[in-house]
């Protein structure tokens, strides 16, 4: 059809494709006891004229004559009067209707209709045009919609958190007010937005900085319709603490030091003890070396002298015990552990002298 038109337009005039034309929103929902905005434009085969010379008429789709809107109200059925009103300016070929206080009757259809007027107090208009296949049919809705809650699912205590409420809604010459539960003093901002074809979008951003306590508290918004019917969403607010990381790194910190310091303690307290144990062992040493040194100097002298030093022994034992002379020179096991007296009496010299004198006792 556009093609055609502007077929047409190329070949003949402009004013040959300006048609009776109108672009009303086919199907609109409305909240009960609100308003709607139904959108409208339209245009007509004539020069354009000022809104004084353009009746603009709504009327139900049943009959012409059941006025919804009309200029001279009197003649507007009664279920109407005082609810509809023409927000558009005819003038600029707009015409936008709006019902108030929506009851649940108003489903129409309800289509437009203009006529133009010789002059501006001319009532005998010779041009009108019903658009009756342009007309709006409202669903009705007994219920508001519900607000939607979007939001990070948690946000972080001492940060900025960020929520927004979300409405749709057909009246935006009243749009419904969006509240929040909280405090608002840190900002909230509202956005307006035409999602066409009659659907509007009201948004409220809350932001705010959560604090510990608002953990697992509710955060409600509001919505407030034209007309005072409300709907609500909740969320429940998931707050984190910052230092949550710390809670874990510190007492690993702390733990881990400690181990350090107690391990350090103990290899310090190992090694001093190691040291004390070589000192004493450098002690023993130097009778492990006399011992040996002793040892040595008796096993050069062959194992002879080793057998007749026992022989001796036993004979000298023999003869201490018939001569009552004194104590045998080398101590009986038991008295070994008396290292001192052991010492002394092998350094006293007299070894040499009692070995000999075994061996002459063991020679006999
Ligand atoms: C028609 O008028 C309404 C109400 O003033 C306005 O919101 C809308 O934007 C207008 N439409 C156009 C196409 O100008």
């Amino acid at each position: 059809m556009t093609i055609f038109c502007l077929f047409l337009a190329v070949i003949f005039s402009p004013v040959l494709c300006e048609q009776w034309s109108a672009n009303v929103v086919k199907n609109l929902d409305a909240l009960v006891s609100s308003c709607v905005v139904v959108p409208c434009t339209f245009n007509y085969p004539n020069e354009d004229l000022p809104a004084s010379r353009l009746r603009g008429i709504w009327h139900h789709f049943k009959s012409k004559q059941d006025f919804i809107y009309y200029k001279d109200e009197t003649r507007v059925l009664d279920s109407f009067k005082g609810r509809t009103k023409l927000l558009g300016n005819l003038g600029q070929k707009n015409c936008t209707l709006e019902i108030t206080d929506i009851r649940n009757h108003d489903n129409g259809p309800f289509c437009f209709r203009v006529e133009l007027a010789q002059t501006e107090f001319d009532t005998s208009t010779k041009d009108k045009y019903s658009f009756v296949e342009e007309c709006v049919k409202l669903n009705m809705l007994p219920d508001p919609p519900m607000p939607t809650l979007d939001s990070k699912d948690t946000g972080t205590v001492g940060h900025v958190y960020t929520i927004s409420c979300t409405v749709k809604h057909s009246c935006p010459s009243h749009p419904p007010s969006l509240t929040w539960s909280r405090s608002t003093e840190d900002g909230v901002i509202e956005l307006h937005t035409d999602m066409l074809n009659g659907i509007w979008k009201k948004q409220s951003i809350l932001t705010f900085i959560p604090e510990e306590k608002d953990d697992y508290s509710d955060i409600t918004c509001t919505a407030k319709f034209h007309g005072r019917k409300t709907s609500s969403a909740i969320k429940t607010l998931h707050v984190k603490r910052e230092e949550n990381n710390k809670h874990i790194i510190i007492p690993a910190v702390v733990g881990i030091s400690v181990a350090v310091i107690f391990g350090v303690f103990c290899v310090f307290i190992v090694k001093r003890y190691k040291r004390r144990i070589a000192e004493l062992q450098n002690q023993d040493g130097s009778l492990w070396n006399r011992l040996s040194r002793l040892s040595r100097r008796i096993h050069s002298g062959g194992p002879g002298q080793f057998q007749s030093e026992q022989r001796v022994n036993k004979v000298k034992t023999h003869v201490s015990t018939d001569q009552k002379v004194s104590k045998p020179r080398f101590p009986s096991p038991k008295s070994q552990p008396k290292a001192c007296h052991y010492k002394q009496d092998l350094d006293d010299g007299d070894d040499y002298m009692n070995t000999a004198d075994l061996s002459v006792y063991g020679n006999i």
